[in-house]
């Protein structure tokens, strides 16, 4: 059914003025035992130690660029073992870092339930703030980097935590889900987290009639579109996946008719009426793993075709994608200077922290 409704700031006269929170804040620098910066010439030494890597991505990566990457890479990767520290990569990460320096790769799902897994002290999150944050979230003890946390999000800055308190007076006893795509601060005042893997399953957990889902407007109509439970929405949208169109993909099956077409459902609904298949990234890379199409479009960020076409080369893909500006902040360079430095690390008010932790922890607990 279409949602029941949708809000926005400038719905509410009495919204607090300011800045937005949930945009990122700089990490204070932490001043931490720094290790010298190795050295990043390319000898044969390093051509040796890095071919098995080169394996991974020789599809997409011109051999004429590899001799500009391997050395940060091995840096990165004795860099790791030195500090005991271990590398989360998002799906949307360039391949240099999703299949070479990272050991877990993944969607927010899957990344979020790693997380609490991990058994080394430092954790690198290559992704961008909200989910350096979610990590830190489940792992209060241990020391969480960002290498840039400038790395925004769209969606985690369109709303803040006396938003979700202002929605909740007007819809007073309506529970609220919010995307992990927000802020500690916002996390902190809902009752559950969902990721685009589990969106419509944690809704109808809830067992309620109406609820307040935040802050994507598009996956919430996509979720109203898959259950009875009416939904509430937030004026909330991903730069990245707005910005398709229906129109374009019909061009590209004008062009091809046996094009197969799949999208992430922060898209807007006409570009979904298109796809063949809707998913989070890691149920589209999965789609793409079990159908292994001739020819496919997937109306995402650029990089994961990418990291799709290294694992199946044989699978050809057509690029409408658009680059998610805040996941390409984080590069070889400052995920080396990261570990180097111990910088950015990312902090979270503890007593702030408890509240949203129970968000997050009460989706990883939902029974599949
Ligand atoms: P996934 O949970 O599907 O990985 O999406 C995260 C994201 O930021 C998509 O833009
Ligand atoms: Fe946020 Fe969109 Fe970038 Fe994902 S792709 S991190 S939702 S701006």
């Amino acid at each position: 059914m279409p949602i029941a409704g949708i809000y926005g700031p400038d719905d509410f006269t009495n919204r607090p003025q300011g800045h937005l929170t949930a945009s990122p804040r700089a990490a204070p620098a932490r001043k931490g035992p720094e290790l010298p910066t190795p050295s990043l010439a390319w000898t044969p030494e390093v051509a040796r130690a890095t071919a098995p890597l080169y394996e991974r991505v020789k599809h997409v990566i011109p051999p004429i660029e590899w001799p500009l990457m391997a050395p940060a890479i091995l840096a990165i990767n004795e860099l790791k073992r030195a500090r005991g520290a271990v590398i989360l990569a998002h799906n949307y990460q360039a391949p240099e870092i999703f299949h070479c320096v990272a050991d877990i790769g993944g969607d927010s799902l899957q990344l979020a339930v790693e997380a609490t897994k991990v058994q080394a002290g430092i954790i690198v999150q290559c992704g961008v703030h909200f989910m350096a944050e979610t990590s830190k979230l489940l792992n209060p003890d241990k020391t969480v980097l960002i290498p840039d946390s400038r790395a925004g999000c769209s969606l985690a800055a369109s709303i803040t935590g006396a938003d979700v308190r202002l929605l909740r007076e007007k819809f007073p006893g309506v529970p609220v889900v919010a995307y992990v795509n927000t802020s500690a601060e916002v996390k902190a005042e809902v009752d559950i987290c969902c990721t685009s893997s589990n969106a419509v399953q944690v809704v109808e957990s809830l067992g309620a009639e109406s609820v307040i889902f935040l802050p994507d407007r598009y996956l919430a109509t996509y979720v109203a579109s898959k259950t009875d439970v009416k939904i509430i929405a937030w004026k909330g949208a991903c730069e990245v996946h707005e910005r398709f169109t229906g129109e374009e993909l019909r061009e590209f099956r004008k062009a091809d008719p046996s094009v197969q077409i799949i999208a992430h459902p922060e898209c807007p609904p006409d570009v979904l009426a298109e796809a063949d298949f809707t998913g989070s990234t890691a149920h589209m890379i999965n789609w793409v793993r079990d159908k292994r199409p001739r020819r496919l479009v997937m109306i995402t960020e650029c990089s994961m075709a990418d990291n799709v076409r290294a694992e199946l080369p044989e699978v050809e893909m057509l690029r409408p994608c658009n680059l998610c500006p805040h996941m390409k902040r984080i590069t070889l360079a400052n995920i080396l200077q990261s570990l180097l430095t111990l910088r950015e690390e990312v902090t979270i008010d503890p007593a702030l922290a408890v509240r949203a932790r129970r968000s997050v922890e009460r989706m990883i607990n939902l029974k599949n």
